[in-house]
């Protein structure tokens, strides 16, 4: 029985010997289509060969093409864990033709590879055509011999493909298997065709229109193919199995999942199907660079892995557990798409993390679930505000909720979802006194309920006059604070930026003047709590501080003007990092304030000192065009369909901001656009100037930079300069002979190094126990057994060696003693060779020095013992095994 591995590669087999070109997948994000949210068949990186767009570079090609239906016009995700064969991510096996064969080859090939190669039984298969194209039904009539019984007319859409609203678009022919009887469900085009019998396999669209947004179509230039298959059913039934879910790559998932919930021996159930589907969608996405969050991709993402963590809470995991699985769908998958297995790291750590950050809500947004739906019953609708409450507080996904309560047959009021979201943003906000509750972390989230978000003036201002709400103080709601004390502080309006999407929160200073009498206090970090209430750290220094009082905020000026050139300068880095390495750098991670600028991004190697070279020389240009950087508040989805880069870990709300900086260095266009919520310069110059300091590995696939700009950058670039300077006093010679100076000294260390060990060489072997003593005779057995003094494991393999010239026939067991620890080298000549082995010989060394094992080659061993004082008795142990 083939296993899915070998299914693909059959298929990219039999259409390679048919002429075709093998095409790796592209990447789930889709390239230059801004129409697309994911990669949703196999003819989308074709795109354009088919509408003459592009002139394509081989006639026809074959493809294992990674696919992500969920959101857009193919969306399977509320299917999933349900049905015998939905998944978010699947394999599209397709071979295609870009105005070379039509309908007759696309037929006659099918058919081959299905009944010839697979050896599937011709009368277990079925067709579809659509209902006007008699051309279609006489191929299959003549190619296959198929009754006309056997070849439906369709006259549905389902027989009519399209990529998506718009693009290109033809007919299709299906291809259909019969699972059998015993399972119920009728033909294509029978009232009850949405049952599991006949299930699609293999769908030929005979390509030949475009369609375009206005509704209208034209023919392609030539007639053309596509075809999809997807690899997961045609396994399901080249495997004898219905279920996609019982392929052997879903099988080991599935028990890969259970051994990690300790329970491997359970039945198997809906959520062990999401969580192997989830999390095959999850990892390919991330390994294609797209990151959990609030909009676009990444929410799409996020959506993905709550349904699946929520899922694995049902299964009672009691930590997060996809990350622990992600490792055998690596093994799995990685040998057919490598990508999967440069991004093991960040995969896992994408898992872990969001996992965590879910975890820390979801057991409180199931008990609020749980107890909403107590006393509903099948067929009841959950409240809206529910569902919203849900959302807004504890994240949870829309989706996630819809699923949750599907499973007893309850649906969402989403009039009244929506309402409550409309109502959300335009909620004004009350004053609220505070009680003298407990205000946790977790209890924010209430405080936000009542009183709205904080109003943020810090875009124009570093200065506002605000009313201070609530104070907390070690997480208990407190109506007064004074000098001393240091507090949580929450306005209803702010200039200080709280930390978020990688900028750090302002600091600056607080001063009051009311009813309680004058104070002022120092703002020590601002952090965002509940999504968006900006939770001022305020140390008091002078006066009291109560709920109520009209204070005057002021940002610390000073940093917030380096703050603002470090967090523009990290956009113009991210930028230059895809001009100078790629567009597969994606940014993981980064961190700026008013010190300097940390940068993690996606890169397999350390970056060479000519590309951090050029990199440093574009950001400086584009420092030096001296533009406005330019704001726009735009809807995520446009904004990043009109090609804005999206930063991860950044909480969108329905609008963002989009920062625009600088020109295109060649060519036409912008330098660099991104969805931003941070703070930036007016203008480019402002950033002065731009130095790398360093550059690192972090994790697999991740690099960090770290930068400095403006003052710092300078004072770096001096601190340097006066390096050079004193070194070269040091070397009384001009700054430019340095390193000559340097390499000089270098060349003249490694030779004094070299001839110290072999001095040392020389003396071991020549000293008193040297091979001089002459070697001794055990058991008949010429024997060159030495403890030597001052020789590491290193140094013992070069004597070896020389020992051997000198004892063509034996066995040379030495002991070296370094640092108080022992080396064991045993290496075996001659007729020795045959009698002993070196390995058992060492091993038998090291035991007895309290070590733990040997290794290397019969004739040649070495191993290391950590008490170097019992060297004799680990020599004594080898002279005892060769004397039997
Ligand atoms: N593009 C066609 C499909 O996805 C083959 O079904």
């Amino acid at each position: 029985m083939p296993s899915l591995n070998e299914i693909r590669a059959q298929f990219l087999e039999f259409f390679q010997s048919k002429g075709h070109t093998i095409v790796p997948s592209a990447p789930l994000v889709p390239q230059n289509d801004p129409t697309l949210l994911f990669v949703n068949a196999g003819m989308v990186p074709f795109k354009n060969y088919f509408t003459g767009a592009e002139t394509p570079p081989y006639p026809r090609a074959a493809s294992s093409q990674k696919a992500v239906r969920a959101g857009g016009k193919h969306n399977d995700l509320d299917n999933v864990g349900y049905t015998a064969r939905h998944h978010t991510f699947f394999e599209m096996l397709g071979n295609f033709s870009f105005g070379d064969y039509f309908k007759e080859d696309a037929i006659s090939h099918a058919w081959e590879l299905l009944t010839k190669v697979w050896g599937l039984p011709p009368e277990k298969l079925l067709v579809t055509v659509y209902h006007t194209d008699d051309e279609a039904a006489d191929l299959w009539k003549k190619i296959a011999g198929l009754p006309d019984e056997k070849i439906i007319r369709i006259a549905t859409s389902d027989n009519f493909w399209s990529m998506g609203d718009t693009g290109p678009c033809g007919p299709c022919s299906e291809i259909f298997y019969d699972h059998g009887d015993h399972i119920p469900g009728g033909p294509p085009g029978s009232p009850d065709e949405d049952g599991d019998r006949f299930v699609e396999i293999w769908n030929l669209v005979f390509m030949q229109f475009e369609q375009f947004a206005d509704g209208t179509r034209t023919p392609l230039p030539k007639p053309s193919i596509d075809t999809g298959a997807g690899l997961e059913r045609v396994a399901a039934v080249l495997q004898g199995v219905h279920d996609n879910y019982d392929v052997d790559l879903f099988k080991d998932l599935i028990a890969s999942i259970k051994a990690e919930l300790g329970a491997p021996e359970s039945e198997t159930t809906p959520s062990h199907r999401v969580i192997a589907d989830h999390l095959r969608s999850s990892s390919f996405l991330i390994a294609d660079g797209v990151l959990p969050s609030n909009e676009g991709r990444g929410y799409v993402l996020r959506r993905i892995m709550r349904r699946a963590m929520r899922h694995a809470h049902l299964l009672g995991a009691e930590t997060p557990l996809m990350h622990r699985v992600a490792p055998t769908l690596v093994k799995l998958m990685g040998d057919a798409y490598p990508d999967l297995r440069r991004a093991e790291a960040s995969i896992v750590h994408t898992l872990k993390d969001e996992e965590e950050r879910f975890r820390r809500t979801l057991g409180r947004g199931m008990a609020l679930l749980e107890e909403a739906t107590a006393g509903l019953k099948e067929g009841d609708v959950l409240s809206g505000e529910t569902a919203f409450k849900l959302y807004d507080t504890y994240g949870f996904p829309l989706d996630l909720t819809q699923d949750a309560v599907r499973a007893m047959g309850l649906t969402v009021n989403l009039d009244e979802f929506d309402a409550a979201m409309t109502r959300q943003r335009e909620m004004a906000r009350e004053a609220w006194t505070g009680s003298g509750q407990v205000a946790a972390a977790a209890e924010w989230f209430a405080i936000r309920e009542r009183l709205g978000q904080t109003d943020f003036v810090g875009y124009d201002n570093t200065e506002a006059t605000a009313e201070l709400l609530v104070l907390v103080k070690d997480g208990q709601e407190v109506l007064e604070a004074g000098a001393g004390e240091t507090v949580q502080a929450l306005f209803d309006r702010t200039p200080f930026y709280a930390e978020s999407g990688g900028q750090a929160g302002d600091k600056g200073e607080v001063e009051w003047d009311g009813a309680g009498g004058k104070g002022r206090g120092r703002v020590l970090d601002v952090q965002k709590q509940a999504g968006d209430l900006h939770v001022h750290d305020v140390e008091i220094l002078e006066g009291t501080l109560a709920p109520g009082a009209r204070v005057h905020l002021i940002v610390d000026a000073q940093n917030r003007t380096t703050t603002r050139a470090n967090h523009s300068a990290t956009h113009l880095l991210h930028a230059a990092l895809r001009n100078v390495l790629g567009p597969h750098v994606t940014q993981k991670g980064q961190m700026v304030d008013g010190e300097r600028i940390r940068f993690d991004f996606s890169h397999g190697q350390p970056l060479t000192a000519d590309e951090i070279d050029r990199i440093e020389a574009e950001v400086n240009a584009v420092v030096r065009q001296n533009l406005a950087a330019e704001t726009k508040n735009m809807k995520p989805a446009e904004a990043i369909e009109a090609g804005a880069m999206a930063l991860f870990g950044e909480k969108y709300g329905d609008t963002v901001r989009v920062l625009t900086l600088g020109k295109a260095l060649t060519g036409e266009g912008d330098y660099s656009v991104e969805l931003c919520g941070g703070t930036h310069v007016a203008r480019t110059g402002d950033i002065a100037l731009f130095k790398i300091v360093s550059e690192q590995g972090i994790a697999a696939g991740v690099r960090r930079i770290e930068a400095l700009t403006g003052e710092a950058a300078r004072r770096y670039l001096l601190e340097q300069a006066a390096v050079s300077k004193s070194l070269a006093e040091q070397f009384k010679a001009p700054v430019s002979e340095v390193l000559a100076r340097v390499e000089g000294l270098q060349a003249q260390a490694r030779k004094l190094e070299k001839e110290l060990a072999d001095a040392k060489r020389q003396l071991a072997m020549g000293g008193g126990g040297g091979a001089a003593a002459g070697p001794e005779d055990i058991g008949g057995v010429k024997v060159l057994a030495r403890v030597m003094d001052g020789v590491g494991g290193k140094d013992l393999r070069p004597i070896a060696e020389e020992f051997k010239k000198q004892l063509p026939d034996g066995v040379i067991a030495l002991v070296g003693v370094a640092e108080g620890k022992a080396a064991v080298t045993v290496a075996l000549t001659g007729s020795a060779t045959a009698k002993f082995n070196a390995g058992e010989l060492a091993k038998a060394a090291v035991l007895a020095m309290g070590g733990q094992g040997a290794g290397g080659r019969p004739d040649f061993a070495q191993g290391g013992a950590p008490d170097g004082s019992k060297a004799q008795e680990g020599l004594d142990a080898i002279k005892a095994a060769l004397a039997g």
